[in-house]
């Protein structure tokens, strides 16, 4: 009986991922985040940090999502991968670039995971990691520096926990980039009133994925709308939140961090 039941439940899982992994790609996603936000701007960090945030937006995903704008992930690599060929030198200094790893884990086991998490969902459209990282790079020089070159040197939005940004004007930003396509950005909310800026989505064709695409509308729908963004400055790591106001200025960290460093040397 027993038996019975776990062949039962392999079959399902079995064909739960044969139903995910034959679902059409119907775009692919470029997924960019500030990392201050996500490092510590979080008031329950699924993962910890261990060095301060770059002052720079850095990619979270790359991958395809299906027509209701769901992210495919979970799908098998049918090939075993010469990753020392793949992950090479000049490629490892190119993604580092735009990918680095924000936790302990090594960025080589990261990028990996990446591939096999998402990149093996949308193999049609790159046939291998080497393409999958490639197209990642180009995409990533395409944008360019979105910070330096969009936010601040055209609209004057500089990264600092003080000043707040029109959401309009996030988003018109962020659409000089997009050539005007829909995208999508999210917020970690504060208030009602004000949040910080959390990622920003790009979207491409997934048969050529050189041509930026407007985002479906159930991803655009998912638009942070609150009217008050902040772009928060990169602050040493934090793991202990004692509330969300404690992580809102600089100078209320500084005990948060003695604190940290006594519990390490305990
Ligand atoms: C919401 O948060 C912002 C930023 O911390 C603060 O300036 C503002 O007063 C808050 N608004 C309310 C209604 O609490």
């Amino acid at each position: 009986m027993k038996m019975k039941n776990v062949s039962l439940l392999l079959l399902t899982l079995a064909l739960f991922f044969i139903s995910v992994c034959s679902q059409n790609v119907e775009q692919i996603q470029f997924v960019l985040r500030w990392p201050q936000t996500y490092c510590n701007k979080d008031p329950k960090p699924k993962v910890k940090c261990d060095k301060t945030p770059p002052l720079k937006f850095t990619l979270d995903g790359f991958g395809g999502t299906d027509s209701n704008g769901k992210i495919l992930q979970g799908c098998k690599d049918t090939e075993k991968r010469d990753w020392k060929k793949v992950l090479h030198t000049t490629m490892v200094t190119q993604l580092n670039n735009f990918w680095p790893s924000l936790t302990k884990q090594e960025p080589i086991d990261m990028w990996k995971e990446a591939w096999n998490t998402y990149g093996t969902c949308i193999i049609k459209t790159f046939k291998g990691p080497t393409q999958y990282f490639n197209r990642a790079v180009r995409l990533a020089g395409e944008i360019g520096d979105l910070l330096q070159h969009h936010l601040i040197n055209s609209d004057g939005i500089v990264p600092c926990d003080s000043a707040t940004y029109n959401n309009g004007e996030i988003l018109n930003s962020f659409k000089k980039v997009s050539n005007n396509q829909e995208l999508s950005f999210t917020c970690k909310k504060i208030n009602s009133t004000h949040a910080y800026l959390d990622q920003v989505t790009f979207c491409y064709d997934q048969k050529d994925p050189r041509n930026i695409v407007s985002c479906l509308s159930s991803v655009t729908s998912q638009r942070c709308l609150v009217q008050n963004i902040i772009v928060p400055r990169p602050s040493p790591p934090t793991r202990a939140f004692i509330s969300a106001d404690s992580s809102m200025t600089g100078e209320k960290l500084r005990p948060n961090s003695i604190w940290e460093i006594l519990r390490q040397l305990i």
